[in-house]
């Protein structure tokens, strides 16, 4: 069942190349730039005309949510804000008729989640559900939706259900742009296309896994560890953080990487290993200037670099070298490093990386 892997963990993570195929595959036509999604195209008028998006979520759904809000704004100028699911239900939320409410959910029985729906029907709103299990709660309570496809997560952390939610999310973007036309018909192509070729990078990734382990071993004994990332590799790294907490019980945070300085680098020292994501784009030099801050704090850092990159692989002790792509697409490709290293720790450290002290694959009370 594990199909020769030791956990289900390390299953779903190689199967993110064909998880991700098989999220847009039958959905994305990249040669004559069309995206079918049946869910959004019979109410594509909300989209198009809504004030805002909002998005509830929890967990690493929550943060498919904030790489989503980057990408919506980016590529369809709709305003577009990130709760958190526990908290948008019971804070009195401004919601009005031209919202539309995405719901990000796994197991599509998040009860917070399934909370926050039925709110926001009761206000009028548009509630478009992404989910994994078919025929879930979530997916039964919203009016329209689009499944992940990823197939079915039995590792409690999340691993391929977060890459398959990024993968939908970004086409739903996308064809939100086309019908806005607020990108061009030859950009909306080289996303497609660029969308077509993440697969294979994703594989190219997963390729580096001896490399991973290595530094894994290295680190299995921190007992703190930051994550930094900028942009769209923000929420990248608050989910690095999450996956090393739930599976290795090391006590970690991620934060955007400017905001070092208005705290947190008070707890830099030499033990403190720093994962950064510091890919060509974006930021690059405000990353390399907060590496450097670092470094010259003795901290020890491990850089998800593109490769080719020279100027981070001077001053980090530690790279990991992914391919190339463009930078809305790079969560996808930033997070398959991370998600391995915090498996190794934890199996290093002998913790049951499929199913974590305390926790549920699904949260069902609130
Ligand atoms: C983290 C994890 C949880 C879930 C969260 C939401 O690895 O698994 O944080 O992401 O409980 O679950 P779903 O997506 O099923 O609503």
């Amino acid at each position: 069942e594990k199909g020769g892997y030791e956990h289900f963990m390390l299953k779903e993570i190689y199967e993110q190349p064909q998880a991700i195929k098989d999220t847009y595959r039958g959905r994305l036509r990249a040669d004559d730039g069309i995206i079918k999604m049946a869910g959004m195209e019979d109410h594509m008028e909300k989209f198009v005309h809504a004030d805002r998006i909002l998005i509830a979520a929890c967990g690493t759904s929550w943060h498919a949510g904030l790489v989503a809000e980057y990408i919506f704004e980016d590529l369809t100028r709709t305003p577009v804000e990130v709760e958190y699911a526990s908290e948008f239900r019971y804070r009195n939320p401004v919601i009005t008729e031209k919202d539309v409410l995405i719901v990000i959910s796994q197991s599509g029985e998040t009860a917070d989640t399934l909370a926050a729906i039925k709110l926001a029907r009761e206000k009028g709103a548009f509630v478009f559900g992404v989910c994994n299990v078919v025929g879930s709660s979530i997916a039964r309570e919203s009016h329209a939706g689009a499944y992940t496809h990823a197939g079915p997560e039995i590792g409690v952390a999340s691993t391929k259900a977060f890459t398959t939610q990024i993968t939908v999310l970004t086409l739903m973007a996308l064809k939100l742009a086309a019908a806005k036309g607020t990108i061009s018909r030859t950009e909306l192509q080289r996303y497609l296309t660029e969308m077509e070729a993440v697969p294979d990078k994703v594989e190219q990734c997963l390729q580096i896994n001896e490399h991973v382990k290595y530094i894994a071993s290295l680190y299995q004994e921190a007992p703190n560890c930051l994550y930094l990332g900028r942009g769209y590799n923000f929420p990248v790294a608050l989910e690095g953080a999450l996956k090393l907490k739930e599976i290795s019980y090391i006590h970690a945070e991620g934060y955007p990487a400017a905001e070092m300085k208005h705290g947190p680098i008070a707890l830099i020292d030499e033990q403190m290993p720093v994962v950064v994501i510091a890919t060509r784009y974006g930021h690059y030099e405000k990353v390399v200037s907060n590496i450097q801050e670092i470094k010259s704090r003795k901290g020890k850092i491990i850089a998800v670099v593109m490769e080719g990159d020279t100027t981070v692989s001077e001053i980090a002790d530690h790279v990991i070298e992914v391919p190339e792509i463009t930078e809305t697409l790079s969560p996808l490709i930033t997070t398959i490093p991370l998600q391995l290293l915090s498996y190794h720790i934890a199996v290093m450290r002998g913790c049951n990386v499929d199913q974590p002290r305390n926790l549920a694959k699904s949260v069902t009370v609130e």
